[in-house]
């Protein structure tokens, strides 16, 4: 059904193919930007991914400063000491490479450079940010979190250990470059989290409050292409093509999240990882189905519906129309089952190591997360806690 009013928006020029990298010169001359600050973290730069940014520099006369020791789970003490080395260095422009955490740090240090500011904290929340930041080009080195399509940025408070969300539109990327090198040293199980990350950002768009025409139309292309090819790509992970169609897909359910926005498995997720460390891609495989069954009652059709892309035609026309939403949760824990067996990705919250003892806490901040807002049904205290004891073993 088509809202009476809705929103779409997305200005992000993509670069995508083999050597889409080596275009980057020419996007910061574009941006009218010489000066870029490349931020990554020492994985990115372990495995020498960091040559290819070099290299795409070259000849040129871009002299870039760098910084590459983003942890996995950053936080505002980062956020600081990176604003800090950015002012330092007089850049005049960002470049993010890595993953999500390497992402969002990015777009946050840009918040502090932009405002001249020194507490991101202030920054907190929708639309607290009103004008242009500084140039901003990201090379995801993971096929997950959609970040380089998103205004949604989500930093660690290092004082009170939750994670703070930030979104607005000025900080959505100025270019992303999806280039399947940066993807092939991905490892097996951060293929397979992440990947389960863009599944839940495609499907939780395509059913949460905000969701419209257009961005369910992204939303559908990126879980057709991501069950496609998520497991084939796991067990052949040198295969450039299924790289490249994963970070395709991510994109594509960057788009939609971005546009549709997360619900209760997105707000369940920061609050386990705030709370017990649990990796965001782990913690959304580990939520999904339960998100999918929670909802089940209010929209029905649309998760019996989500079984064409995630199934193919010839399955989706197999099952009867009344028992297509199970089919469709089903059709997640089996492909949960293919992950764990391949990889040991975790499915329980007790095989991810969290405590029942956090139950109470996690519940509340889960609660006080923004993506709760946004879910087709309503979650309250209990809800929450309810869901975390079924999501345990
Ligand atoms: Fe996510």
């Amino acid at each position: 059904m088509i809202p009476s009013y809705f929103e779409f928006y997305n200005p992000v020029k993509i670069l995508a193919g083999t050597n889409a990298l080596e275009n980057i010169p020419y996007e910061l001359m574009h941006l009218q930007a010489k000066k870029p600050f490349v931020i990554t973290d020492k994985g990115i730069q372990r495995v020498g991914l960091i040559k290819h940014i070099k290299s795409a520099f070259g000849e040129t006369d871009i002299a870039f400063s760098l910084f590459d020791n983003v942890p996995q789970d950053s936080s505002d003490i980062v956020v600081n000491e990176l604003a800090e080395i950015y002012r330092e260095t007089k850049s005049d422009s960002l470049i993010a490479l890595g993953g999500g955490s390497v992402i969002d740090t990015a777009k946050a240090v840009n918040i502090l450079v932009t405002h001249n500011s020194e507490t991101i904290f202030d920054f907190v929340g929708g639309d607290i940010i009103k004008t242009p930041l500084k140039p901003l080009i990201v090379v995801p080195t993971t096929s997950g979190t959609g970040s380089e399509a998103t205004g949604v940025a989500v930093i660690r408070d290092s004082n009170r250990n939750i994670k703070m969300g930030f979104s607005s539109q000025h900080l959505i990327p100025d270019v992303a470059i999806l280039d399947p090198r940066m993807t092939l040293t991905l490892p097996p199980f951060m293929t397979a989290a992440t990947g389960m990350d863009a599944l839940t950002h495609a499907i939780e768009s395509s059913y949460c409050l905000q969701k419209n025409p257009i961005s369910s139309a992204f939303a559908f292309s990126a879980i057709q292409i991501l069950s496609k090819h998520l497991l084939q790509i796991i067990k052949k992970p040198k295969d450039s093509k299924g790289r490249f169609a994963l970070s395709t897909a991510a994109f594509l359910a960057g788009v939609g999240l971005s546009n549709s926005l997360a619900g209760m498995v997105h707000a369940l997720g920061h609050a386990t990882g705030g709370v017990c460390g649990v990796p965001h891609g782990v913690a959304m495989n580990i939520f999904l189905p339960h998100g999918l069954k929670y909802n089940l009652e209010k929209v029905s059709d649309i998760i019996g519906n989500l079984l064409l892309p995630l199934a193919g035609p010839k399955h989706y026309s197999s099952i009867p129309k009344a028992d297509l939403p199970t089919a469709t949760i089903e059709f997640i824990k089996s492909l949960q089952e293919s992950l764990n067996n391949l990889v040991s990705l975790p499915q329980t919250l007790k095989e991810a190591k969290v405590s029942s003892s956090k139950f109470e806490t996690i519940a509340q901040d889960a609660i006080n997360d923004g993506a709760i807002a946004f879910n087709p049904e309503e979650v309250d205290y209990e809800d929450a806690l309810e869901v975390l004891h079924q999501a345990y073993d």
